[in-house]
């Protein structure tokens, strides 16, 4: 199930008693870190409420195909488009046979027209109502438009709501969810709790004046977006940065060190593997003044103390979890990233050259030098974005090491 993390679940619910098995559906999809949102049919509306649908899944429920307000919002093109897979449970010999027509009368059946997404159908209905050679024959038209895009889950055969006993109860809602996840890849990284450190620290002078640095995020951000990618959880802890941040991941922003370590320690609990790409601010000013300060004398001496070290605070603590740093150099990088990588025991360490203005801080590429105990790789020029998803690849690779 851990296929499922951040993934996007579109629910269509039609017409059928056990509309009611979609409550635990939508509680089993969300607890495996599936985003869901529902689209329910006006049958599905008679046996469970859009109210019960919409506090389960956390988003509003979608019903209307021609609501101007979905349309400014989320209509039937942009619900198509955002799924990662559609779901329609429990599909009724109704809906399978308006599917099977290619119609789009509804919400529900126009999104199954317009999207791209794979689709999985469990079917529910009477036993004789599955039996019966029409809703066979729509089966089976399905089945060959949709091809190998159409997954069919059930229907199970027992005891149903009517009476009757034979084919057509809806499959329990575990085994749904467990079918659903079956059709995502494995990632490198599903269902691993990352956080990533982003961005620059600002530390205050005065109401109005700070001591920083040109990070801008780009790199942990791009890490951030290619853990998601690699089915992680993922938290990024950001210093003040002007890039959108990745969605599907959880964003803390912090302003200073003292703030980032806080938001890095109150992670820490559930978090397995820690990468500190933030540019943080060695040192603060000693004390901070609570008014601006006035120009006076042509000289002027900020006193400066030691910020502690957030990577290596992560690194100390036990049980740690697979701890990542950045090393910024602008001379002898090896000598400097081996000896960060020693001294504040880390896993792996990535090195970069910031005295090059093509690379590193503020620009769209990096080239970095790996180094962890065992071994090292040279990764060179390249898109942030890129150099992120190799890296992920290797960390994962040295994590389940
Ligand atoms: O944000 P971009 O514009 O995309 O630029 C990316 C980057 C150049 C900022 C990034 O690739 C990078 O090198 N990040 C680390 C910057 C840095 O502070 O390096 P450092 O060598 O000074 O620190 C070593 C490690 O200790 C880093 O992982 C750093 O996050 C961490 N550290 C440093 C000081 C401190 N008080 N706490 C820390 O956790």
């Amino acid at each position: 199930m851990q296929r499922l993390t951040n993934r996007r679940i579109l629910l269509g619910i039609s017409g059928g008693i056990a509309a009611y098995k979609c409550a635990e559906l939508v509680r089993l999809l969300s607890k495996a870190g599936a985003e869901v949102r529902v689209i329910m049919t006006s049958g599905a509306m008679e046996f469970i409420t859009p109210l019960t649908m919409q506090a389960l899944s956390g988003n509003p429920v979608h019903h209307a195909l021609l609501d101007p307000e979905a349309e400014a919002g989320m209509g039937h093109i942009e619900l198509a488009k955002w799924a990662d897979l559609l779901l329609i449970a429990p599909a009724s010999a109704n809906l399978i046979s308006r599917l099977a027509q290619g119609m789009g009368n509804d919400l529900l059946t126009t999104v199954c027209l317009a999207t791209d997404a794979p689709i999985c159908l469990a079917p529910a209905m009477n036993q004789a109502m599955w039996r019966d050679p029409m809703t066979q024959a729509n089966m089976e038209r399905l089945q060959a438009a949709h091809g190998d895009n159409l997954t069919v889950i059930g229907p199970d055969a027992g005891e149903q709501a009517c009476g009757d006993v034979g084919p057509g109860r809806m499959m329990e809602p575990e085994a749904i969810a467990t079918a659903v996840a079956d059709r995502f890849d494995t990632g490198l990284l599903d269902g691993v709790s990352v956080v990533i450190t982003a961005g620059p620290t600002r530390e205050a002078i005065d109401p109005v004046r700070y001591i920083s640095n040109h990070s801008s995020g780009k790199m942990g951000y791009a890490l951030a977006a290619a853990a998601r990618d690699a089915g992680a959880r993922v938290t990024l802890i950001s210093g003040p940065v002007t890039i959108p941040a990745p969605d599907r991941v959880q964003v803390v922003h912090v302003t200073s060190a003292l703030d980032m370590l806080q938001a890095a320690q109150s992670e820490l609990e559930h978090c397995q593997i820690f990468i500190a790409s933030a540019a943080v601010a060695d040192y603060r000013p000693a004390s901070v003044a609570d008014q601006k300060v006035k120009k006076s004398t042509d000289e002027l001496s900020i006193q400066l103390i030691k910020n502690p070290d957030i990577v290596a605070t992560v690194a100390a603590h036990e049980p740690h979890p697979f701890t990542v740093g950045f090393a910024a150099e602008t001379q002898d990088v090896e000598h400097y990233a081996r000896d960060k990588l020693a001294r504040k025991n880390l896993d792996l360490i990535v090195a970069n050259d910031v005295s090059r203005t093509d690379i590193g801080f503020n620009s769209d590429d990096n080239a970095v030098s790996v180094f962890w105990p065992e071994g090292q790789q040279r990764f060179d020029t390249m898109n942030k974005h890129s150099l992120a998803r190799a890296l992920i690849e290797l960390i994962a690779g040295q994590y389940k090491a």
